[in-house]
């Protein structure tokens, strides 16, 4: 007669386990508030302290039905706690008898093989194992677990709206308020290839709209280059309806227009002017002298 495993490992062990199902579908950590998930725990707790009990009565009966010696050997063996029992089988050998007993009948050189019983924890891994992946691919299949597709719209859709949310609160872009900052460059460029290429060239060298990179202007709506560009981009042009009031029509935000506003600045007045010579537009309309610098 073999001392069972104790317990607690089994209450351990389901409620690891049964945090790790859990945790699968409802990666958010709502199931910690859900009175489901804490009863379960509760009944398989009970349960399994009432199968200790039986446990128990049935270990009593089969130890009063043991010789004296047999009883000693198994309350000897009682005497080691549980985890070194565990530790001391990882590394046990088998005695001169116990391996002729599970001895396989066949060899090759001298080589031969013993018949050992795999470990609990082995096969304790591997029936888990088992029933993980049937459990999971089941979830795959009748459930949204694990499907990247949705889970990616899920998460584009969420941080669409803090956006849509930040924009709601954040106080507005215009006219005024804008301001220059050599770090909207990047993503004004961004912007202004999605929103602007397409009429005024590669890097605003000029096409169907005018070259944005010289010093020539037809509007000339305010005093700093950077106000002027935003002055366009609300308003759009007066001559020419091409150039649409991006922002108040809605295509682009106040925010946006800053960041755009930015590239042009500095692709106008931190580059050189793209002539045509290299493939810009002709100038249009007449030199300006920008009298404020970047405000
Ligand atoms: C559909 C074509 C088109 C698109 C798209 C377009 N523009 Fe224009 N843009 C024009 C035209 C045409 C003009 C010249 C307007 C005029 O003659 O007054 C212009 C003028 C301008 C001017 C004033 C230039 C000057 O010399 O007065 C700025 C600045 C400007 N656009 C910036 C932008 C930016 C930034 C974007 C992207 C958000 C953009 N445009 C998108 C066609 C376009």
């Amino acid at each position: 007669m073999k001392p069972r495993t104790p317990i607690s490992v089994y209450i351990v062990l389901t409620v690891v386990l049964s945090t790790l199902l859990f945790g699968m579908f409802s990666p958010d950590g709502s199931y910690l508030t859900s009175a489901f998930f804490w009863g379960l725990l509760l009944i398989a707790t009970i349960l399994l302290l009432i199968m200790n009990s039986i446990g128990d009565l049935i270990e009593n009966e089969n130890f009063s039905r043991l010789t004296e010696e047999e009883k000693q050997a198994y309350l000897e063996q009682k005497k080691i706690p549980y985890y070194q029992k565990l530790w001391n089988s990882a590394f046990k050998k088998q005695s001169q008898s116990e391996e002729k007993d599970i001895l396989i009948d066949h060899g090759f050189d001298g080589i031969t093989e013993l018949d050992n019983s795999l470990p609990k924890w082995w096969t304790g891994l591997f029936w888990f194992g088992c029933v993980f992946c049937i459990v999971y691919m089941a979830a795959y299949a009748f459930t949204d677990y694990a499907h990247q597709e949705k889970e990616y719209d899920q998460e584009t859709k969420t941080m669409l709206a803090s956006i849509t949310e930040f924009e709601k609160s954040a106080p507005p872009v215009n006219l005024e308020t804008a301001k220059y900052s050599a770090d909207n460059i990047a993503e004004g460029e961004q912007l202004f290839k999605t929103n602007c290429t397409t009429c005024h060239g590669d890097g605003g060298i000029g096409g169907i709209g005018p070259n944005l990179t010289d010093t020539h202007w037809i509007n000339v709506k305010q005093k700093s280059l950077f106000k002027n560009v935003i002055w366009m981009l609300e308003n759009g042009s007066p001559n020419n309806p091409a150039m649409r009031p991006f922002v108040k029509e809605g295509t682009i935000t106040g925010r946006d227009a800053e960041k755009i506003a930015a590239y042009v600045y500095h692709i106008n007045r931190e580059k050189a002017p793209v002539t045509e010579a290299q493939g810009g537009a002709a100038p249009q309309g007449e030199t300006v002298e920008w009298e404020n610098g970047n405000e």
